[in-house]
């Protein structure tokens, strides 16, 4: 069992966030990543339609016999909230992003105050205020959709120079500064390639959160509590599938993982 991959998911290149900090954190795991980059954005859709695709792309995973299954997209996870999928699996264990998320946010803050910023769908469903309220009621939640986000960073604007995501930046984030948040989650693994951009608009004193990295170290948590962290000595292999142009998908890769080393990315079909 431990030494199956683990596998990941998210419509786009968002989940690499994840990805990015899973091979840090426990470099000897093999990892099994699909991007759903034909039908990239999720946020914009509707909730039916996001859970269909949601179905697909953790029914593509489950061929390849993984250990674990980790929603590495705050869209899918916000639907999911509220809707058992996963009755008839085989896989013994999901995580999507909002708790390890909310967690990590509830002890950042300082002035009780958190902002949240996601996909429209992700906002609309409430789940990150929910989530922290079950955990702290008396922490105020603030918070806003940033739908041009995800084509900027699928596009690669991602620079902290980037004058277009500069201005669309200071745009969305004006009313989470006013409410003087001190603690922000990106709530969809799209953001943090952003996280310059973001930082420099909200200024030093705000802790981002990036829900691609704590869904990582949740995975951390859980693989070695429950006896199932991979025990080979050898670097894990990453193997990425994207579901449409394998060529700006690999554009992508290098760009946010930084290497293409002991990395295979082929082009697959989720239905
Ligand atoms: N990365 C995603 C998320 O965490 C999805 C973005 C999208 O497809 O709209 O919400």
């Amino acid at each position: 069992m431990s030494e199956l991959a683990i596998g990941v998911f998210d419509s786009g290149v968002g989940g690499l966030t994840c990805v990015k900090e899973l091979t840090k954190l426990m470099p000897h795991e093999d990892i099994i990543y699909l991007g759903d980059t034909a039908r990239v954005p999720y946020g914009t859709k509707s909730v039916d339609t996001i859970a269909k695709y949601a179905r697909e792309d953790i029914a593509f995973l489950e061929r390849f016999n993984v250990k674990m299954i980790l929603i590495a997209c705050g869209t899918v996870s916000s639907v999911l909230m509220s809707r058992p999928l996963f009755e008839d699996s085989s896989v013994g264990v999901y995580s999507g992003v909002i708790y390890p998320t909310v967690t990590a946010a509830c002890a950042a803050t300082r002035n009780n105050r958190i902002g949240v910023i996601g996909t429209p769908a992700t906002v609309r469903s409430g789940c990150y205020g929910k989530a922290i309220r079950e955990i702290r009621s008396d922490i105020r939640v603030f918070s806003k959709a940033c739908p041009m986000f995800v084509p900027l960073v699928e596009n690669g604007y991602t620079d902290v120079d980037n004058k277009v995501a500069r201005l669309i930046a200071e745009e969305y984030l004006e009313g989470l500064k006013r409410e003087q948040v001190d603690t922000l989650i990106l709530g969809c693994t799209h953001y943090p390639h952003l996280e310059g951009v973001i930082s420099a608009v909200m200024g030093e004193g705000v802790k981002l959160i990036s829900s691609g990295a704590e869904i990582a170290k949740y995975a951390e948590r859980t693989l070695i509590s429950g006896g199932m962290a991979a025990q080979r000595t050898e670097r894990g292999k990453l193997t990425l599938y994207c579901t449409d142009s394998e060529e700006l998908f690999s554009e992508n890769v290098e760009t946010f993982l930084g290497s293409r080393e002991n990395i295979t990315v082929s082009t697959c079909s989720v239905k």
